[in-house]
C-alpha cells in the first residue's frame, strides 16, 4: 500500500454528531421493522465523511442501527464499493472483464498502472487518484470502459484514458463521455447515500445510447416480450410498505392461531404412552443439550434496535451512545466484531 495523505482519524462520537441528523433521515425512509436495510446507504454515508468505512464508522453504523459492529463489518466488506483505506478524490476503475478485455481494457489498466505509478486499489502519493480493476461495468456495448467515482468513460484506449487521468491531475474535471458532471468520490458517496446533488448539471440529461437499445430495438421489430411485465409498475410508499407489514403480521397471527386451534382439536386426549427408557433418554439428553436461545446476534433484538435508534433520535449532541448502550454492548463480543470491521 503507497503511503498516502491521511487526514486525522475521526471518532464514532465525532460521526453521530456531523451524521447524526442525516443518518436519522435514510433510517425513516424503510419501514419501520426492515431499519437495518438502511445500512447500505449509511454506509455511503460516512465514507463520504472519511472517504472509506473506517472502524468508527462501522461503530456508527452498528449504533444508529441496533447491530453489533461483526454484522456491519461482514456487509462493509462485502461490497467492493465501500473502501477500507482512505481512497483519492478520484476513483478510476478499468474494467477487465470478458467483454473489455478482449477490447484492449487489460492494456488500458496496465498503461494506467504506470502512468500513475500505483497498482490495484492504491493511491497516488498526493492521495488524489486511486487505480482500481473493475469487474463487469455493465456498459460492455461500449467496451472497453473505464469509470471516474462511477460516471462513464465509453471505448477507451491507452491516449483517451491517459488524457483523462492527466486533466484529473492537473485539477480538471474530465467530461464523461455519458452521465453527470464528475464530482469528489465524497461527493459521489452523498448521492449514493440518496441525497441530491444541488450541483449545475450534477444529474445525467443525456439520451439513452444506440449501443445500449439493440436489445430492446430487435426484441420490438420480432414481438417479443415478458407477460405480465409493466414498466410502469409504481415504487411502493413507505407508508403502503408499513401497512402491507402491518396486513402481513396480522394475517401471520391469525393463521398460527388457527392452526394451533386444529392441531389441538386433532390431539388425542392424552400422550401417548412412553417407553420408560425412553423418558430415561430424554432426560439425560435435555440436561447435556441446554437449548441455545433465539440464536439472534447480540445487540440484534428488537429492544437494543429500538433503544439505539431512540437514541440516535435525541439530539446530535447527545448522539445515540453518549449516556445509552452502544450497540452490542448487551453480551455482545466487541473484540471479535473490530477484528471483522478491521479486515
Ligand atoms: S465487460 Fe466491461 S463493462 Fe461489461
Amino acid at each position: 500500500m503507497t503511503d498516502i495523505r491521511q487526514d486525522e482519524p475521526v471518532t464514532a462520537a465525532v460521526l453521530r454528531d456531523r451524521l447524526g441528523e442525516r443518518a436519522r433521515e435514510i433510517v425513516a425512509r424503510y419501514p419501520a421493522d426492515r431499519s437495518r436495510s438502511a445500512l447500505l446507504p449509511l454506509l455511503h454515508l460516512v465514507q463520504a465523511e472519511e472517504g472509506y468505512v473506517s472502524p468508527s464508522g462501522v461503530q456508527f453504523c452498528a449504533e444508529v442501527l441496533g447491530l453489533n459492529k461483526a454484522q456491519v463489518g461482514a456487509v462493509a466488506t462485502f461490497y467492493t464499493m465501500y473502501k477500507r483505506r482512505p481512497t483519492g478524490d478520484w476513483l478510476v476503475s478499468v474494467c477487465t472483464n470478458t467483454m473489455c478485455n478482449v477490447l484492449g481494457g487489460q492494456e488500458v489498466y496496465d498503461s494506467l498502472s504506470e502512468l500513475l505509478g500505483v497498482g490495484h486499489d492504491e493511491t497516488t502519493p498526493d492521495g488524489t487518484i486511486t487505480l482500481e480493476h473493475a469487474e463487469c461495468l455493465a456498459a460492455c456495448d461500449y467496451g472497453p470502459v473505464m469509470t471516474v467515482n462511477y460516471e462513464f468513460f465509453d471505448r477507451v484506449d491507452r491516449d483517451s484514458a491517459a488524457s483523462v487521468v492527466e486533466e484529473l491531475r492537473s485539477g480538471g474535471r474530465p467530461t464523461p463521455t455519458r452521465g453527470a458532471r464528475l464530482c469528489t468520490l465524497k461527493e459521489m458517496a452523498v448521492q449514493l447515500a440518496g441525497f441530491a446533488d444541488p450541483r449545475d448539471g450534477a444529474v445525467a440529461d443525456g439520451r439513452v445510447g444506440d449501443a445500449s437499445l439493440r436489445g430492446l430495438r430487435l426484441a420490438q421489430e420480432h414481438g417479443v416480450s415478458v407477460p405480465g411485465f409493466d414498466p410502469d409498475t409504481p415504487i411502493r410508499s413507505k407508508a403502503d410498505a408499513d401497512k402491507a407489514a402491518e396486513r402481513a403480521k396480522a394475517e401471520q397471527a391469525k393463521a398460527d392461531k388457527a392452526k394451533a386451534e386444529q392441531a389441538e382439536k386433532a390431539a388425542p386426549a392424552g400422550p401417548p404412552p412412553v417407553p420408560a427408557d425412553a423418558k430415561a433418554a430424554e432426560a439425560a439428553g435435555a440436561a447435556g443439550n441446554q437449548p441455545a436461545g433465539d440464536a439472534k446476534p447480540a445487540g440484534e433484538g428488537t429492544g437494543a434496535q429500538e433503544r439505539n435508534l431512540a437514541e440516535a433520535g435525541g439530539s446530535t449532541a447527545a448522539g445515540a451512545g453518549a449516556g445509552g448502550t452502544p450497540a452490542g454492548s448487551a453480551g455482545s463480543t466487541p473484540d471479535g466484531g473490530e477484528k471483522e470491521a478491521d479486515k
